[in-house]
């Protein structure tokens, strides 16, 4: 068992060294984008979403609240709705121990369309869930006030879905007050049907999704539309240190009335698999399923299932994006083995492949022709042994396995809870699956798959305050396709593409989004779906080959004068975080690693300057897309030597800002002299030879204790931007921190093997493997052995806190988030820190007290603890007192500098 944890552990290790996702080529902040948003005040949750695309309408259930607002401009509110809980109620609720400010209000859950002019709505309702008819005319309540016992959960907190297929309504949520009893259920005052309550069937599951596929009109077999269900369930046939989660797909069949005597009023077609999004060769395993999304169009041939899924323990933040096609379900239903349960002599049950005999009709199969030839014409015709038999198997001993046995997407420092998919006809007419997933940090990314690899388009900050996306939707009507999203605060709506925030074809063309094309005579990137027609001089190219762009770009040249021996700021910023910018003097590259350059995020620092100094500075963005370099210049400046001493020129030259958003801004000069300004042709040239001249921008490492004066005199040197790592300063610090773990292993096992942690061993051991923030994350050798030996039940210790943690990952944090305890207390702070105070370094001893820093700008040191500490490496002497020195390096980002001090105990 220990072995099996430790290779878990060690899977995930190779794997944070190995799949770090794509990073998207465009992050855009909140700001940056016109996005349209509604929220009323005193209103929150809201987090049920509900599109008529045919009345142009967003319905949306918040707390005690339903709304219906315009779909085109979601900040038009057409109607609204307060449904509240009564006093009496809320008293009573609250008596049951539940928070009278909180818990016991009405949280809208379920919003379906019953028929033209009705809404099913169904409302916690403070405990008391409660459902009713919306009139949408009148934008009223019938009054009807239904038990919604089944329907809607009880406690807000619960996990819900629901879809509505012919007037019925099918559910999957908790029965009871304390959510302990689970359901999948259909209402209807025909036949109404439910789930059995036992743990065969449902075990503490967690719903994220239902939605209906229809039977195909056309084949011969008369089968019938079918319900499926998603959701994350303890399992049951593997046995674990703890729970072990399981994803899962349930179905049931439409026209199922239930059996006769057995399964009465029961389902008598539900069957359950598991769901399989695992990357086997570096034994990771997402066994969580945040969300699913059905992508049904009549360029398929059959639906693709997509789904988004987490492991169970991530703390590192991964995610992944796993899509199946519906005849590998169906085959899995249709043909698969079922799972039996054995009775294990001093054990519990243990789940097992059934190789017995199967009944004849097949056990939870839906009644098609070939059931009716047999006589069997509904459920409630079907034999006993047949529905015995499935009220004790429900779960398919095969699994659903992934198209292209494969995640699509594994991305990791993020979170994602919901998935849309649109399907799109680029211009040449390949189409893409454009998949749209949010994350928990309010964060939406955009990507497409492209040659068996995943390009994420962009990151859009969809809500300002990073809180998490709980449901989002997708309208593509035609010309008018729009996102949108619910959260506690609010609901955001979203174009699909933002185009026209590329203002040359290159970067057009980069951007590799199949909405976006270059229109060469209005000189403008467009939404190819917002044009009437299509025409053939538009240029894209989804693999990134610009080079028939040919960009004739306004550009700005800046003029500067300056003093001798001041200190010039040059600004250029661009967007993409693919790309690379590289700084040419008087044509020839610039080495901005000698310590007279200093590179920012958007800036280029030029001290002590001097006579030789002045030309002409262009900044260039090098974009590199399968092996084809191409630049551009995003801005020129000359600098020029000031004669006259008494003038009014500060020590900065200062630089109008380029507009952070838009690379190729206006012509513009400033200068505190008369300035000229002039326009010249930037020349768009795939490069062959790749001459890597610096690291794309970060923040510069440096001291706050020194040359204040010089940071003063610079005001736009904060970098507000939460960056993304590139993968090389990745690789380094997991290189870093797999080689230091290593260490500790080795240290650790010989200190155990010589029994100097005599009983501490064992202890720490499991501490390490299943403790504090490591993920158990690959359970595929461990099920193996647990499904084939007997369960080691001594093993299974007091570890109960199994429960995927709510969202504690970092986010877009640069820091992969590994602290286990070897890492520097307040690691996890050092980004928000960094974001701050950008120069701030902290010194702390491994005893945690903190040391001065000081910095020597002339050699580019920075010290510790001791002015006089020389080039010192990291070393830990006999005395706590730790000196180490930095090395600035004028292209390196703002690491949190952190290394794994080891104290061994004598
Ligand atoms: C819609 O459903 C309601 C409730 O079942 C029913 O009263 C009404 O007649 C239906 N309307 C239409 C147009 O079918
Ligand atoms: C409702 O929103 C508030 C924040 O506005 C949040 O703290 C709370 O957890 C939300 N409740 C539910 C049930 O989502
Ligand atoms: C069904 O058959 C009709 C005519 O036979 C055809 O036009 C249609 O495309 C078919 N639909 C599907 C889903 O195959
Ligand atoms: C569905 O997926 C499986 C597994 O990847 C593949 O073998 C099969 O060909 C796919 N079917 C279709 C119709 O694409
Ligand atoms: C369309 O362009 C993409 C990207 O360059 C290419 O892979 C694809 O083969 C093209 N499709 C057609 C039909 O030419
Ligand atoms: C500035 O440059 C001059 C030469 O142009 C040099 O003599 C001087 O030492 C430099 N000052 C600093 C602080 O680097």
């Amino acid at each position: 068992m220990a072995l099996c944890a430790f290779y878990a552990v060690w899977g995930l290790l190779l794997e944070l060294a190995v799949a770090f996702g794509p990073v998207p080529r465009i992050t855009w902040e909140h700001r940056e984008v016109q996005l349209i948003h509604f929220h009323e005040s005193e209103v929150s949750n809201y987090s049920t979403l509900l599109l008529s695309e045919d009345k142009d309408t967003l319905y949306v259930g918040a707390r005690e609240v339903i709304f219906a607002l315009n779909a085109v401009n979601i900040a038009e509110k057409q109607h609204e709705l307060h449904w509240k809980v009564t006093e009496d109620k809320r008293t009573k609720c609250a008596v049951k121990g539940k928070s009278e400010q909180t818990e016991c209000r009405n949280y809208v859950r379920v919003l379906q369309q019953l028929n033209d002019t009705f809404l099913y709505v169904c409302g916690t309702n403070a405990f008391q869930p409660t459902c009713d008819y919306l009139n949408l005319i009148s934008f009223e309540l019938g009054g009807k006030n239904e038990d919604g016992k089944g329907r809607c959960p009880f406690d807000p907190a619960q996990s819900y879905t629901s879809v509505m297929v012919d007037e019925e309504l099918y559910s999957g949520t908790s029965y009871n007050f304390l959510g302990s009893e689970p359901i999948i259920s259909r209402h209807s005052y025909q036949s109404p049907l439910r789930t059995e309550y036992a743990i065969p069937w449902l075990n503490e599951p967690s719903f994220v999704f239902a939605d209906v596929i229809r039977a195909d009109q056309n084949s011969t077999d008369g089968e019938d539309d079918k319900i499926y269900f998603f959701f994350t369930e303890v399992s049951v046939e593997y046995e674990f240190v703890g729970k072990l989660m399981i994803p899962r797909i349930a179905r049931v069949c439409k026209r199922d009335q239930g059996g006769l005597r057995t399964l009465q009023k029961k389902w008598t077609s539900f069957l359950k698999a598991r769901l399989i999004c695992t990357i086997p060769d570096k034994n990771l395993i997402f066994n969580i399923i945040n969300d699913v999304f059905i992508l049904k169009s009549p360029t398929l041939k059959e639906p693709v299932i997509y789904g988004v899924f987490t492991p169970q323990l991530n703390n590192v933040g991964l995610s992944a994006v796993c899509a199946y096609n519906l005849s590998t379900v169906e085959e899995v239903f249709s043909k698969g083995k079922y799972m039996q349960s054995a009775t294990v002599e001093q054990s519990h049950t243990k789940w097992v492949r059934y190789n017995g005999e199967i009944p004849n009709p097949r056990p939870g199969a839906c009644i098609n022709n070939e059931a009716r030839a047999s006589n069997y014409m509904s459920s409630l015709n079907l034999p006993d042994k047949t529905l015995q038999f499935v009220k004790d198997h429900p779960l398919m001993d095969d699994s659903v396995t992934p198209m292209g046995d494969r995640p699509r997407l594994v991305k990791r420092d993020v979170k994602y809870t919901q998935i849309v998919v649109d399907r799109v006809r680029a211009l040449n007419g390949t189409i893409y699956d454009v998949m749209f997933i949010s994350t928990d940090r309010g964060a939406l990314h955009k990507a497409i798959s492209y040659e068996n690899g995943m390009h994420i388009i962009e990151e859009t900050q969809l809500f300002p305050n990073f809180e998490p996306v709980q449901s989002l939707l997708l309208s593509s009507k035609k010309g008018r396709r729009y996102l949108y999203a619910g959260s506690n605060s609010g609901v955001v709506q979203s174009p699909v593409a933002f185009c026209d925030k590329y203002t040359t074809c290159v970067d057009c063309v980069l951007a590799r989004d199949p909405y976006c094309a270059w229109k060469p005579l209005e000189a403008s990137c467009i939404d190819i779906f917002k044009e009437s027609e299509i025409e053939r001089s538009w240029i894209q190219n989804i693999g990134g080959d610009a080079s028939s762009c040919s960009d004739k770009v306004r550009e700005n040249s800046l003029q500067h004068t300056f003093k001798h021996g001041s200190t010039a700021e040059l600004k250029c910023s661009q967007k993409s975080n693919l790309a690379q910018v590289v700084w040419k003097f008087k044509d020839d590259v610039l080495r901005v690693e000698s310590p007279k350059y200093r590179l920012l995020e958007k800036a280029l620092l030029i001290f002590n300057l001097s006579e030789g100094d002045s030309g002409v500075y262009q900044c260039l963005s090098e974009e590199k897309v399968k092996n084809k370099k191409f630049s551009q210049v995003l801005a020129k400046h000359v600098l020029e030597l000031k004669k006259i001493q008494h003038t009014t020129v500060g020590p900065t030259a200062a630089a109008a800002p380029t507009e952070g958003n838009s690379d190729v801004p206006k012509v513009s000069a400033v200068s505190t002299e008369g300035s000229t300004a002039h326009i010249s042709t930037t020349h768009v040239v795939p490069v062959t030879t790749a001459r890597i001249v610096t690291k794309p921008i970060g923040p510069v490492l440096t001291s706050a204790a020194s040359n204040t004066e010089l940071f003063n005199s610079i005001p736009d040197t904060v970098p507000e931007k939460t960056m993304f790592l590139k993968s090389n300063d990745n690789f380094l610090l997991m290189f870093l921190f797999l080689f230091f773990f290593i260490l500790f292993l080795c240290l650790l096992s010989y200190n155990c093997y010589k029994g100097y942690l005599p009983g501490q061993c064992l202890k720490f051991r499991s501490v390490m493997l299943l403790g504090k923030k490591k993920t158990k994350s690959d359970f595929s050798d461990c099920e193996q052995s647990v499904k084939e030996t007997l369960v080691e039940q001594g093993s299974v210790s007091h570890q109960s806190g199994e429960q995927p943690k709510p969202a504690h990952d970092t986010g877009y944090e640069t820091e992969p988030d590994c602290g286990n305890g070897q890492l520097q207390p307040g690691d996890s702070q050092a980004p928000r820190e960094a974001k701050d105070k950008p120069f701030d370094v902290k010194c702390e001893l491994n005893t945690g007290k903190q040391l001065s820093v000081s910095s020597d700008m002339e050699r580019g040191l920075l010290h510790c603890g001791s002015k006089t500490g020389t080039e010192k490496n990291y070393s830990n002497s006999a005395s706590d007192l730790l000196e180490w020195t930095v090395r600035i390096q004028p292209d390196e980002k703002t690491l949190p500098v952190f290394f794994p001090f080891f104290q061994i105990q004598k």
